[in-house]
């Protein structure tokens, strides 16, 4: 079992090294050297870690990979249902709600760090059972009304199960944060069953989506509770929150004067 990963490890190890012609630090490796390096890191393990604990370790790390590739392809369907109603809302209306979509999946060590945090087992199962977000969607539209409509229409789909919603628009975080966050499952075929997978979607508007990655900045700048203004800058950051949403309303009352978008539901 331990020789076939280490053989599968170089055969990548050659591939990457000979593309684009790229001289990777790597290619110091010949055929044979790398034999005998691959020799000398499992000759290391097998003195630090015993055999069968090896074996374990190696186990777990495909089935982690394994989960984590099904959270990624969930995150495609839904990336890929909301694209599908932006481009029908854009042929059919001249409309689109979406500026854009990210995506991520939750690093390993954030991962550990919550179920740590939150006093969670520490296994794969326990990753699936409580956590909401190890994949992650954010959609950032034009409009307060399209994060609602959009919210609506995905919730609609009758492949998706709605598991909780989170509305930090019409109630902000105290710290002024606003945006509608929904967890959604979704089922994804794999070869050999169907899983429901569990998927974060937070949708907010441009404006709102400019003030949170600039306080997310801020705060892992710095730990803002170490400092002694720290009320100070919590209070002016809580201001131009304010601010935003008041721009934010603002243009979707010049919008609804305008008038340019049929109502749709
Ligand atoms: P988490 O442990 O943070 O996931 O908490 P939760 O399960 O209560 O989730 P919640 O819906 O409150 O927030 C989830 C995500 O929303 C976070 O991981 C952030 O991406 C985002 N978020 C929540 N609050 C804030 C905030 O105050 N500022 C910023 N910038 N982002 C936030
Ligand atoms: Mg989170």
């Amino acid at each position: 079992e331990f020789s076939s990963i280490s053989k599968s490890g170089l055969t990548q190890v050659k591939q990457n090294s000979g593309r684009a012609g790229r001289k990777s630090p790597l290619s110091f490796y010949t055929e044979e050297n790398m034999e005998d390096a691959m020799e000398r890191v499992r000759n290391f393990i097998n003195e630090r870690v015993l055999p069968e604990k090896a074996e374990v370790l190696f186990g777990s790390a495909k089935h982690f990979e394994e989960e984590m590739m099904m959270y990624d392809c969930a995150i495609r369907e839904v990336r890929t249902k909301l694209e599908v109603l932006n481009e029908e809302l854009s042929v059919r209306y001249n409309r689109n709600p979406i500026k854009h979509i990210k995506t991520r999946l939750k690093r390993p060590v954030s991962i550990l760090k919550k179920m740590r945090s939150k006093g969670y087992e520490i296994s794969i199962e326990s990753m699936t059972e409580h956590l909401n977000d190890v994949a992650g969607i954010r959609v950032v539209c034009y409009f307060i009304d399209d994060i609602y409509d959009i919210a609506r229409w995905l919730a609609k789909q009758d492949d998706i199960r709605l598991l909780k919603v989170k509305d930090y628009i019409r109630s902000p975080k105290p710290n002024g944060y606003r945006s509608l966050h929904m967890i959604i499952e979704i089922p994804v075929f794999f070869l050999e069953e169907k899983r429901m997978m569990r998927v974060e979607v937070q949708i907010r508007t441009v404006a709102m989506d400019f003030w949170a990655s600039l306080e997310h900045q801020l705060r892992y700048k710095k730990d803002l509770e170490g400092l002694e203004n720290a009320e100070e800058i919590g209070v002016e950051l809580k201001q131009c929150a304010e601010t935003i949403a008041q721009t934010d309303e603002q243009m979707q009352s010049i919008r609804e004067k305008i008038g340019v978008f049929t109502e749709l539901t």
